[in-house]
């Protein structure tokens, strides 16, 4: 039988995008397929974690022994990922909203006569990954955010391993000339408080199971973990 050096621990894993409503009919979103955070969750469970799956709206099947937890708004996503907790793993892979319509129709927008626009307010989202990561009570043992760049990948990384209180960063290039979102490939950096490694353009499923085997080795060195 396969090795299970995560047997016993709990993980919380977002993944997806998040639909922040205009209306009931219309929403503000992004380009995020879930192909990478359904990738490392799969791969948390394969090494005998107990994973609970917080996705936003997909098309993916779920995969095999991981609890699901559906969700529409970067509001949701933040209560069920807490209600995940305790967990000794976070893994924040989730394209979270930044912002949401601060005040979303409960009906249809309708065109007025004018021809102008709806002004449309935006209102901060919270940070999921910085409540994880700075949690007073309930704060993982290790809290794995990602960071989609089109620039100054690791620069930026870096500013939100120390702002977000993540203990590793995976940064990726989102360029549309990439191809990450929605792909089925992806090229990592991984920011840690020790340095930057860089890995090979691999297959999703690839980086999940080399990020879990990279969490695994990490949960069994540190001793206080
Ligand atoms: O879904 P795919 O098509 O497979 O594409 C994969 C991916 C590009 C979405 C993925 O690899 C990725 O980079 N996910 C993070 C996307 C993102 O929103 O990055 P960010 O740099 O904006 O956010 C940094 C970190 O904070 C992320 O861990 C994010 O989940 C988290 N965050 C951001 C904002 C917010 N309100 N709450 C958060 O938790």
């Amino acid at each position: 039988t396969a090795p299970r050096p995560l047997a016993g621990r709990r993980a919380v894993v977002t993944s997806g995008p998040t639909h922040e409503p205009i209306d009931p009919v219309r929403y503000i979103a992004n380009r995020s397929s879930g192909k990478q955070g359904h990738a490392v969750a799969a791969a948390l469970a394969a090494l005998g974690a107990e994973v609970t799956l917080v996705s936003g709206p997909v098309s993916l099947v779920d995969p095999a022994g991981v609890r699901v937890v559906r969700v529409e708004t970067a509001r949701e996503m933040l209560q069920a990922t807490l209600a995940a907790l305790p967990a000794d793993i976070a893994v924040m892979a989730a394209a979270v909203a930044d912002w949401r319509v601060a005040d979303a129709a409960d009906t249809k927008l309708k065109k007025d006569g004018s021809g102008a626009p709806p002004p449309l307010g935006l209102a901060l989202n919270p940070d999921i990954l910085a409540t994880v990561g700075h949690h007073a009570a309930l704060r993982p043992a290790l809290v794995v955010g990602f960071a989609a760049e089109t620039g100054a990948v690791e620069i930026y990384a870096r500013e939100k391993l120390a702002r977000k209180g993540a203990d590793l960063i995976v940064a990726n290039d989102v360029s549309p000339a990439s191809g990450v979102f929605g792909g089925d490939a992806n090229t990592v950096h991984l920011v840690t408080a020790e340095g930057t490694e860089t890995w090979p353009t691999l297959p999703k499923a690839e980086v999940g199971t080399r990020l879990a085997a990279w969490i695994a080795a990490r949960l069994a060195s540190a001793t206080d973990l």
